[in-house]
């Protein structure tokens, strides 16, 4: 497991399965993510036999939220397309419980994920993809110090109409020096 604040991120067992589906047919969460046929459990469950192929680090996490005494499943996310030579990687993330969505749970999954890649994984650069219209998705990388590298023009189709793909990223450098502001402001407290 890995700790944060509010949540923890655990291995993906199969019986997480049936809720990935029902929010991989949500179309509120699918307007966010690479997705635009309906999601069979038949395909997931393929999906997760795929994914305990892949190397240890590439495998996706579950978020879980804590509330109380129990843990409660509210979304996934990994690290994928991993460039050993330099060091890089991409990241997915999706909340499907969207009673957590704008509470800060994103940003915190996101900080903790960046934590894993750069202080455990020993990577460079974390970078991922956002459709330009997901303002809810591109201000919780903004809040988590990812920076804009620039935009794929009309890279995705969507609903009848081109829309820009914007790349995001952060490095290990500037993942440090958040890490000391962070660490000067809460001596200051
Ligand atoms: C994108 C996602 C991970 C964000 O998680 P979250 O927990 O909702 O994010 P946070 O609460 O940490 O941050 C969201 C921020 O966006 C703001 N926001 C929400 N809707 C917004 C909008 N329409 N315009 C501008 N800002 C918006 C929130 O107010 C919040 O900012 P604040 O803390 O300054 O008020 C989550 O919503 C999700 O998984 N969505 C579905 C799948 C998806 O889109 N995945 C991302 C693929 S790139």
């Amino acid at each position: 497991m890995i700790y944060g604040k509010r949540i923890r991120l655990a291995a993906v067992e199969r019986e997480d399965l049936p809720t990935f589906v029902k929010w991989l047919n949500d179309p509120e969460v699918r307007e966010g993510l690479a997705m635009y046929l309906p999601m069979s459990l038949a395909q997931e469950e393929k999906w997760f036999e795929n994914m305990l192929e892949r190397t240890a680090d590439s495998q996706p996490l579950k978020i879980q939220a804590q509330e109380g005494q129990a843990w409660i499943l509210i979304g996934n996310m990994g690290l994928f397309d991993f460039d050993h030579h330099a060091r890089s990687a991409e990241i997915g993330i999706m909340i499907g419980e969207k009673k957590y969505w704008n509470q800060g749970y994103g940003t915190e999954a996101v900080t903790l994920l960046l934590q894993h890649g750069f202080e455990t994984l020993n990577l460079n650069r974390l970078m991922l993809r956002v459709y330009e219209d997901n303002l809810r998705a591109i201000r919780c990388y903004e809040k988590s110090g990812l920076a804009h590298d620039g935009r794929l023009r009309q890279a995705r189709y969507h609903r009848g109409s081109y829309q820009d793909v914007l790349i995001m990223s952060i490095l290990k450098s500037e993942w440090d020096d958040r890490k000391m502001m962070r660490d000067v402001t809460d001596a200051d407290k």
